[in-house]
């Protein structure tokens, strides 16, 4: 089938890329001419575990294109999907102007039925919107004939960066949102075809209304969001009355009912999506006059929880960290991607910066990214970001350091040598904000550990 994807970041290039590698003919819009040029001489970029073979493969096969040719990307796809981003406004609802330039595009050059598939995620009530922006290039038009026909589908993405390709092709479900409309009905058949090869082994596709279709995707994030808040509250409960919230973990999980996945406490979720999509659904109620105060409460233990290890370093050391000097493992704000969006590590570096202290920081990815993101954070002291060191490597971050903290959880922190973590700090002493460790293991080998929510 012949595809349009306009936005080519996470979401739009590991779409295109992955729908190539089902054999569709694929073309990648994006505005960004960086990006592109980038793309078209062989580079990706974004970090992203398998994704640089599919590309890589498909150009080669002549399946996949990136192009900032708007008409071009309208003529090519009878499906267009729209990728593009939804940051968050400043009073926390979704922007939707790169979505509704994006259709608008749409309606100024499309001479046929398309299928318009609304991928970004969109509060409820978005397809409508972007309906009536493709209606109204065309009505700008002043065409002559029969009207141009076209459905808006809601398909939100559920993948996770780090495992973006796994997830696109070995999805849980597919959500699909269609109207009951002759239009809408043509656009189910295209869609039902497009994603045949995923439903071969048994059907993953959900139909259902649109409306319904954009709620599922902010109730998935907010509940996934909810557990985490919920467990780092637990967490910091576990650290006062002495139990090991890892304990309580395996305890809780182990029902059907609650399942392990999730359950993580830590310092903090971040990336481009929790944050953003539990703000614009508290957005959407506010719009509609209920408040949820559920979803209030997961943001402020989330924005508190990105605070609890530079309480736990200055409740160690004193609020003056002048001379203190800490090395810091994992920046981006999970494994497996180079992505620094709202990463917890920024808010610590920025509290341990403004007390006085010294960091040298080491991520196995996320450096040229971690330098761009935090020369814009420090902009406004510019002496503070001499005051962080960026290593090549994770032993040299560990050089005379009073303490090793640890933001991300990285496979290649989960065993380091400790003999060496211990010959290289100045004191041995670990906070550990994933609870990679074993805290009497550690104390055994001569650690002071401090990790979240396991003060046993
Ligand atoms: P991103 O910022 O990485 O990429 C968006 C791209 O769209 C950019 O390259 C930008 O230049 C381009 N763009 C903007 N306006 C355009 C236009 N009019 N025409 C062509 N290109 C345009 O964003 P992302 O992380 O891929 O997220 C996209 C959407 O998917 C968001 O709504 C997000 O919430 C959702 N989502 C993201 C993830 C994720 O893991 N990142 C997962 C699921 C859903
Ligand atoms: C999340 C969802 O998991 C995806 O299903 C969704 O498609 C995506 O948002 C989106 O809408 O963009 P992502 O943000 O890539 O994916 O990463 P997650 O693995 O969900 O992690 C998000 C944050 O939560 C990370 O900072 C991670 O460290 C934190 N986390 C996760 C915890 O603190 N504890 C956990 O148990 C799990």
């Amino acid at each position: 089938m012949k595809i349009t994807i306009i936005g080519t970041g996470y979401v739009g290039l590991v779409t295109g890329a992955c729908l190539a590698e089902l054999g569709n003919d694929v073309f990648c819009l994006d505005l960004d001419q960086r990006k592109i040029a980038m793309l078209n001489s062989g580079g990706i970029p974004i970090h992203e575990p398998g994704l640089a073979e599919i590309v890589s493969r498909n150009r080669a096969a002549g399946r996949l294109h990136f192009s900032t040719d708007i008409a071009a990307s309208v003529a090519h796809g009878q499906i267009q999907f729209i990728a593009v981003g939804t940051p968050p406004d400043e009073d926390g609802s979704a922007d939707l102007q790169y979505v509704l330039a994006a259709a608008a595009n749409i309606g100024k050059y499309m001479t046929g039925f398309k299928v318009i598939v609304d991928k970004s995620t969109v509060p409820v009530g978005t397809a409508d919107k972007v309906s009536a922006a493709i209606q109204a290039e065309l009505d700008a038009r002043n065409l002559s004939g029969a009207p141009i026909q076209f459905s808006v589908v809601s398909n939100p993405e559920f993948l996770k960066e780090g495992a973006a390709v796994e997830d696109f092709m070995r999805p849980d479900r597919i959500v699909i949102g269609c109207d009951d409309s002759p239009a809408g009905q043509q656009a189910h058949t295209l869609m039902k075809q497009l994603y045949l090869p995923f439903n071969r082994n048994h059907e993953r596709t959900y139909w259902m209304d649109v409306r319904s279709a954009e709620f599922t995707k902010y109730a998935a994030n907010a509940m996934l969001a909810t557990r985490i808040s919920f467990m780092n509250e637990l967490a910091n409960l576990a650290d006062k009355v002495g139990a090991d919230i890892e304990a309580v973990r395996h305890g809780i999980g182990s029902d059907p009912r609650i399942g392990y996945s999730f359950l993580y406490a830590g310092c903090g979720y971040g990336g481009s999506c929790f944050p953003k999509d539990v703000q614009a659904l508290e957005r959407t109620a506010r719009d509609y006059g209920q408040e949820l105060l559920i979803l209030r409460a997961v943001e402020q233990v989330n924005n508190h929880q990105k605070h609890v290890l530079g309480q736990k370093i200055t409740e160690r050391f004193g609020p003056d960290l002048q001379g203190k000097h800490f090395a810091l493992w994992g920046l981006a704000f999970k494994p497996n991607t180079d992505d620094m969006r709202e990463a917890s590590s920024r808010v610590l570096l920025r509290e341990l910066i403004d007390r006085g202290a010294t960091v040298a920081v080491h991520d196995p990815v996320a450096m040229a990214e971690a330098q761009r993101v935090l020369e814009l954070d420090f902009a406004d002291d510019r002496g503070a970001l001499q005051r962080i060191r960026f290593c090549d490597n994770q032993a040299d971050a560990l050089q005379d350091a009073d303490a090793l903290v640890i933001v991300t959880e990285w496979k290649t922190f989960r065993s380091p040598d400790f003999d060496q973590v211990k010959a290289r700090l100045k004191a041995p002493i670990v906070f550990d904000g994933r609870n990679l460790y074993e805290p009497q293991v550690m104390r055994d080998i001569g650690f002071e550990y401090y990790g979240i929510g396991r003060s046993v």
